[in-house]
């Protein structure tokens, strides 16, 4: 039976597009949704151009009160019935009492290898402590911030002089390949580490 995925973003969307263009052929998923914090995310426009439903719920709209934020963006994903929820570039951080509703439907991608550097900036801080690899994985979601098992990572090597951004373009790649592969097993409930890299 197919499985319904909801992706869940803030900005450009590489991240959902790299789902959406793997979900076709003898994939488990076909994507149902996507949703976005922000009414103005690019990711919206290439949503729709390939046919996906979008919805934006606009978090500012909602002032300093998360919970109705919440209330608004579970009562979508309700509305959607997805078996499974990808962030995909989604910069909303979720309480434990949302992630609690979709524990374990609910995948993330993070810009780094897990645990190292939770949170934000995390090229930089890899730059910072003189890493000499960094990369990107993919987990479940839990109630602790970036904390989920981990389901995938993909790692590079941190080359002398990379700046910020370099090391985000170096990386970016390696998430639109690792996201994907995690899907796919995730959805057949295969839950063995994706391991690409270096
Ligand atoms: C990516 O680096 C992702 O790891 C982070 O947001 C960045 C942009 O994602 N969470 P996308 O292009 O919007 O998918």
């Amino acid at each position: 039976m197919t499985k319904r995925v909801a992706i869940l973003i803030s900005g450009g969307g590489s991240n959902m597009m790299s789902l959406v263009q793997d979900m076709n052929g003898d994939h488990p998923c076909r994507p149902c949704i996507v949703i976005s914090n922000l009414p103005e995310a690019g990711g919206l426009a290439k949503a729709a151009s390939a046919g996906i439903e979008t919805l934006a719920i606009d978090h500012k709209q909602f002032g300093k009160d998360r919970s109705a934020f919440e209330s608004a963006l579970h009562d979508a994903l309700v509305a959607a019935a997805p078996d499974i929820v990808c962030l995909a570039g989604f910069m909303r951080i979720l309480s434990p009492a949302f992630m609690a509703k979709w524990d374990g439907r609910m995948l993330n991608i993070h810009p780094s290898l897990l645990p190292k550097y939770r949170g934000l900036h995390t090229h930089q801080r890899a730059i910072d402590a003189g890493d000499d690899y960094h990369g990107c994985t993919v987990h479940e979601v839990t109630a602790e911030l970036d904390g989920g098992p981990i389901l995938g990572q993909a790692r590079i090597a941190i080359a002398a002089g990379d700046t910020t951004s370099v090391l985000a373009a170096k990386v970016l790649p390696f998430e639109h390949q690792l996201y994907p592969m995690v899907l796919r097993r995730f959805a057949a409930g295969d839950r063995d580490q994706v391991v690409l890299g270096v």
